[in-house]
């Protein structure tokens, strides 16, 4: 197996997991899912993609610091391909509230996704290559659960799609941003004798996301009696 093979594989399964056992994406999966909550998930992830631009900076001094030149470009030209997205997570917030009366104290920012953010940044002072793995892993992420959960969303809580756009978008733009990793990883010369370390790295990562993910349920579980 490469790289690519070993990590997308991961996030199949990890995704299997999270429909299983993760409280949010079970509520999806069963449609117990409310238009506040998905409205909380997508502000949430828009605020995260507000921090692409902001990480792929630091990623970029990180890895120039380092002496490598290749993997420093490949952070500056992604910034170029990454920027002003969160854009489509403002717009859609936007009509949430005009829509459905979403109000603000239903969308906050979580603890847990600043948790996932800080994160990330220490994940690439740590190692800058950890977080050019990252990055497949979120898009490729986003390929296989956004269409799927999208779908669930809008039967069940009745939201339409072009009120979810972060995510419609993004599954569809990161469909070919995923194509061209495994090129990638050999311009900017990702040690593949790493490989474990990138892993424990991503377990990491999706630890901190199914917290994540469970701190925008939690709210709407009635504490059992
Ligand atoms: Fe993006
Ligand atoms: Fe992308």
């Amino acid at each position: 197996m490469n790289l690519y093979q070993i990590f997308t594989q991961e996030t199949d399964t990890f995704f299997a997991y999270l429909k299983e056992h993760n409280l949010f994406y079970r509520r999806i999966v069963t449609g117990a899912i409310q238009v506040n909550e998905f409205a909380s998930f997508l502000r949430n992830v828009s605020f995260l993609t507000t921090y692409t631009p902001v990480h792929l900076v630091i990623a970029e001094r990180v890895a120039k610091e380092r002496g490598l030149t290749q993997l420093a470009q490949y952070f500056k030209d992604k910034r170029g391909e990454e920027v002003e997205h969160h854009r489509w997570g403002d717009a859609d917030v936007a009509a949430l509230k005009a829509h459905f009366k979403v109000p603000d104290d239903a969308i906050g920012i979580t603890k847990e996704m600043k948790d996932f953010i800080q994160g990330n940044e220490k994940l690439i002072h740590r190692d800058p290559f950890s977080y050019f793995v990252y990055i497949l892993f979120s898009e490729y992420f986003t390929v296989i659960a956004g269409p799927e959960c999208l779908a669930a969303v809008e039967k069940h809580a009745r939201i339409p799609q072009d009120m979810m756009t972060i995510i419609g978008r993004h599954a569809e733009l990161d469909k070919h941003h995923v194509k061209h990793w495994i090129d990638e990883s050999v311009d900017v010369g990702l040690p593949a004798a790493e490989v474990m370390s990138y892993q424990s790295a991503l377990r990491e990562v999706m630890d901190r996301y199914s917290l994540f993910a469970e701190s925008i349920s939690r709210p709407y579980v009635k504490a059992a009696a």
